[in-house]
């Protein structure tokens, strides 16, 4: 996508050096982050400078590139092996992580080079996909739809194009008169800041609304179609999210509103069978008693809670395949009954 007319992905390497947009430093500074060896990449998954299940997965695979190039003992795949374990330490739900170190991992058996190869194509389908996903969600939209999205699956979540993003993103350049509510997104805000941010850098017509609004603006018929991302599928359907997508795909079933889910394979876990079975990551309290803001121009971070009162953040949770209208994949819109024919062909 472009930034001031110059096209970005959200993560890229240059030579043995994994670039990436700073998504803790958007929408107030647009700054790239350089991460010269794979601790560094790791701990920019951590403390999310680069976010987003699909660019989680770019990183995990620049960071095991990054470990064939630095690699001293002549072992690879066992080197390999022991990256993996630290790499996937970093976040736990959003499965292109794991997609990612396991593909190197296996291409090593075959030879280093391939093993790089696989390492960059990680990239580079993410965002192939992402297109694709945009080119069939775009065919669920109609002229004058508005849609509803919760934190932010755009290209900066899955280097390029988007998930949840991608159909509006054709919508509006399709020239389809569109609209977009973007939830807040607490306790980060990945859609006040980074959705927002992107829906404005694009010219697509948006506001934000709070996360408690959704369910109003859906009672009132001003809400035609919901689209969020994915961390991760279960095989039967259920869906990893951000923290709140729940709530979301509870009111839209009442309101019999459409509720979408974008997401390429990657996001896919057949190994997982239900959504109970996927890791939540719980992050710090930090998250939800501090806010960083800016403050005559200066980015200052508050505290906003009531002292002495602990806050419990689930990162994520599990929105079941029954609340889904359907899946929008790079190989077309599915149901969760075809979840497991998506991977046969
Ligand atoms: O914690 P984050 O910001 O890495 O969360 C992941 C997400 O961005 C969302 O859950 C998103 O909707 C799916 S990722 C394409």
């Amino acid at each position: 996508m472009k930034v001031n007319k110059k096209h970005y992905r959200s993560i890229w390497m240059e030579k043995t050096t994994v670039c990436m947009i700073d998504q803790n430093c958007l929408p107030f500074e647009f700054k790239i982050h350089y991460c010269k060896n794979s601790d560094e990449t790791c701990t920019a998954i951590k403390n999310m400078t680069v976010r987003g299940a699909g660019s989680i997965g770019a990183a995990g695979a620049y960071a095991m590139l990054q470990e064939i190039y630095s690699a001293k003992d002549n072992e690879l795949y066992s080197h390999l092996q022991k990256a993996k374990i630290k790499i996937d330490a970093t976040r736990p739900t959003a499965v292109n992580l794991f997609y990612a170190t396991e593909r190197v991992l296996e291409a090593s058996k075959i030879s280093e080079d391939f093993a790089i190869k696989e390492a960059i194509a990680v990239a580079d389908e993410c965002a192939e996909h992402g297109r694709l996903i945009g080119i069939y969600g775009n065919e669920l939209i109609e002229d004058g739809y508005r849609i509803e999205t919760h934190c932010n699956a755009g290209w900066l979540a899955l280097v390029d194009y988007g998930s949840a993003l991608a159909p509006i993103y054709a919508a509006y350049d399709s020239g389809k008169n569109i609209f977009v509510y973007v939830d807040e997104t607490r306790p980060r805000f990945q859609g006040a800041r980074l959705t927002a941010w992107e829906l404005k850098n694009h010219g697509i017509p948006h506001t934000i609304i709070s996360d408690n609004a959704g369910a109003f603006l859906m009672s009132k018929n001003l809400v035609d179609m919901m689209i969020v991302g994915a961390d991760r599928i279960a095989s039967n359907g259920d869906t990893a999210n951000k923290i709140g997508t729940l709530e979301k795909a509870i009111a839209a079933k009442y309101y019999g509103i459409p509720f979408y889910v974008a997401a390429p394979s990657s996001t896919f876990d057949l190994n997982t069978k239900t959504g109970g079975e996927i890791i939540i990551e719980y992050r710090s309290e930090d998250e939800i008693t501090n806010i960083t803001g800016l403050h005559n121009d200066k980015k200052i971070n508050s505290f906003i809670t009531s002292p002495g009162s602990s806050a419990l953040n689930p990162a994520f949770d599990i929105t079941p395949a029954s609340l889904i209208t359907g899946f929008i994949t790079e190989k077309g819109v599915i149901t969760d009954n075809e979840i497991l024919k998506l991977f046969e062909k």
